[in-house]
């Protein structure tokens, strides 16, 4: 492959001249190589190993559940499956928050085992500190603000967030703070459109909306959502664009019918081999007829 055949991979100045030019920005959820490879040469820009892996692909309840080491492995698939996109890993729950140090640690191992160009923490105000000190470690850090997931043990249930004067007021608070600290774009989650649309106008970063209205500067969803591979719960923000779920379930089921009824493999989906060459292998040639093989050895036909 020469230097011209490998695609530049985008990084956050990338991101910030699309947001420049009045780009809507798309961003999907990938957990895996394969879908990795789809998204990327679907010409997605950012690949979000997002912690929703948890329930997604791991089945947890909750995101709080999943680990540095269960992200990581899912994050290096992804990486190795994009070659353009830009990937961000999203951090576990507590890896992030407790020290500053520590929270760099964890986001380099991300940066430089895992091969991500960026790392998300949810958080406004309670994370600014964090996200000022990657950001000068060289980390670049989306934010993750309204609905955060990692709280809902302290939340109670998954709800929009900013209704009332003061929570509006605190989650205005929270979008200036991560872009003051030096966030290249921000997660808004569950927000009403019309404030999702105030911080946008706001900001200077990029804001990437789920379930915030078309007025953020972008969209991210869920892959399984998009696809339709989640048939339990399907959010009221997802908007289905295939049915995978019944594409499986259709083909695994004609599949295993077909394996019933002796109809797969068929000749297409079968190698045979030159039969003389059997007849040698399992000891009906002219020469075998003449000896025997007597004590052991693999029973060809010969010895029966
Ligand atoms: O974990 C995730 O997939 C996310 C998105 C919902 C933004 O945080």
């Amino acid at each position: 492959m020469s230097a011209n055949d490998t695609p530049h991979r985008l990084n956050v100045t990338d991101i910030a001249k699309l947001y420049a030019d009045g780009q809507r920005i798309p961003v999907l959820t990938a957990y895996d190589y394969p879908t990795a490879r789809i998204l990327d040469e679907a010409a997605i820009p950012m690949l979000l190993v997002g912690d929703s892996l948890a329930q997604v692909v791991l089945g947890y309840e909750t995101t709080v559940r999943v680990s540095m080491a269960e992200m990581l492995h899912h994050v290096k698939a992804v990486v190795r499956g994009s070659r353009r996109a830009l990937v961000i890993a999203d951090m576990p729950f507590l890896t992030y928050g407790l020290s500053v140090n520590e929270s760099i640690a964890n986001a380099g191992v991300f940066l430089r085992e895992g091969g991500a160009q960026a790392v998300k923490i949810e958080g406004g105000l309670r994370s600014a500190r964090t996200i000022e000190a990657m950001t000068k470690a060289g980390i670049p850090v989306m934010a993750h603000i309204g609905l955060t997931p990692q709280a809902i043990n302290q939340i109670g249930k998954v709800r929009v967030q900013g209704k009332t004067r003061d929570a509006a007021r605190a989650l205005l608070a929270d979008a200036l703070a991560v872009q003051e600290a030096g966030a290249f774009s921000v997660v808004l989650e569950l927000v009403p459109e019309q404030l999702a649309a105030a911080i946008t106008q706001r900001l200077r970063i990029p804001t990437i909306g789920i379930g915030a209205g078309a007025g953020c500067s972008g969209q991210v969803q869920i892959i399984s959502d998009v696809l339709g591979l989640s048939v339990d719960y399907i959010p009221r923000h997802a908007r289905r664009y295939a049915r995978l779920h019944e594409t499986i379930d259709a083909a695994v089921r004609a599949w295993a019918a077909d394996v019933a009824s002796g109809s797969f493999p068929g000749e297409a989906e079968t190698v045979r081999m030159d039969d003389a060459i059997l007849a040698e292998a399992l000891g009906r040639g002219e020469e075998d007829r003449a000896t025997s093989m007597p004590g052991g050895g693999i029973p060809l036909d010969r010895d029966l």
